[in-house]
């Protein structure tokens, strides 16, 4: 299969890449504890940019000083420090020519460590299944979340807002990724048996989505139309692994079709191999079901997609873009290799050990 296609343009809205290729987003906890990014950390995503990736999502940055914060040594874009040490990253990135979205995230009821406020939050008081993440400093099963007020939902909406306007508007971000996947906040919502709410924000699906909708709406109203904004969706979470939407494809149907008519400009799907069926009895990937749902939205697919074949693949089922996590980490010049013929090397999971954060190795000389 000819692997061209990934190397075609593309844009969002306003913003263009020179390729369908982007970096997934990859907590990495190298941040100061304080949450501000350093040197490391510049040099890491300058490797990607200079590799070739025309989009560079970050990890998962903290909104808040409150909840929000998911693990020690995390960025957060909650004040002026932090926001300017990210404007350095989204400088060098753009000085190779590439685009940089901002991943926004609220932990919910998952962090593990959190600089500002003891103890957990979520939809509801239902203790997380799994068990915390050792290469994050975890250990044990998560902590029973005490269930969140109505205002102090309102004061997450605005959080969000707060942090998608300060990524763009002081750090230089071209764009703004809502975290709403794996298991963090707004997973909790949407996810039957975390959120067990009788008020707004819970009951059927079209309700356990109605947080996400208020998110974006509120990050659009502040950062205006222009700006490219999308949401991060998945089924499987970091705690629970293969965890399926219960009513499939009626399920899907709800989620893409309001999250079209929302006033996003992309989805980012995240399946362990993102073209598989993503329900049992049915052939349809999640990217083919949100092509039909919502078929004007650009769509980035991720999952299991390092093997160019693949990339192409679901670029042909739907996709517009391809992210890749672990391949990219593999190789942080995965386009050129690709597009130059070169071997790429397989993933070594010993990166990401003890401590996932980035290594020397991972840093040009
Ligand atoms: C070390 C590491 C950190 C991750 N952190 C995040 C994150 O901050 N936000 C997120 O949405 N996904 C995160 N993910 C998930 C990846 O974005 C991606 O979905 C996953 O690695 C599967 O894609 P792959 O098969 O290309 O690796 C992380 C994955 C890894 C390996």
């Amino acid at each position: 299969m000819s692997s061209e296609l990934l190397f075609s343009a593309s844009r969002i809205g306003d913003v263009s890449f020179q390729n369908r290729l982007a970096v997934a987003p990859m907590t990495r906890v190298t941040a100061s504890e304080e949450g501000i990014a350093g040197e490391r950390m510049r040099a890491y995503y300058d490797d990607f940019a200079r590799g070739g990736f025309a989009l560079i999502i970050t990890e998962g940055i903290y909104i808040d000083k409150a909840w929000s914060q998911t693990y020690a040594y995390q960025a957060g874009m909650v004040n002026d420090k932090q926001a300017a040490a990210w404007k350095t990253i989204a400088d060098a990135v753009h000085l190779r020519g590439g685009k940089i979205f901002a991943q926004i995230q609220h932990s919910g009821a998952l962090s593990q460590g959190n600089h500002y406020l003891e103890g957990t939050v979520g939809p509801s008081a239902v203790r997380p299944v799994g068990k915390q993440m050792a290469f994050y400093r975890g250990e044990g099963e998560y902590p029973v979340p005490r269930e969140l007020t109505g205002s102090e939902i309102q004061d997450i909406i605005e959080s969000f807002a707060d942090a998608a306007s300060r990524a763009v508007t002081d750090a230089g971000f071209d764009g703004i990724e809502i975290h709403g996947a794996n298991g963090y906040l707004l997973d909790q919502f949407l996810t039957d048996d975390t959120n067990q709410r009788t008020d707004k924000w819970g009951g059927d699906t079209a309700a356990r989505l109605a947080l996400s909708l208020e998110v974006i709406k509120a990050i659009r109203n502040r950062v205006g139309k222009r700006i490219p904004v999308g949401i991060r969706i998945s089924q499987g979470k970091v705690n629970d692994f293969f965890h399926k939407w219960a009513q499939g494809e009626e399920d899907a149907r709800v989620v893409f079709s309001q999250l079209a008519a929302s006033g996003i400009d992309y989805l980012h799907l995240t399946e362990f191999e993102a073209w598989k069926p993503a329900f049992e009895g049915n052939p349809a990937s999640l990217v083919a079901l949100a092509r039909k749902y919502a078929p004007d939205l650009t769509i980035i697919a991720n999952g299991n997609l390092h093997d160019p074949n693949r990339a192409v693949q679901v670029l042909n089922e739907g996709a517009d873009m391809i992210a890749l996590g672990r391949g990219a980490l593999a190789n942080h010049d995965w386009p050129h290799r690709v597009k130059y013929h070169q071997p790429l090397n397989a993933f070594n999971s010993s990166i990401l050990a003890p401590i996932a954060d980035i290594k020397d190795s991972e840093i040009p000389a």
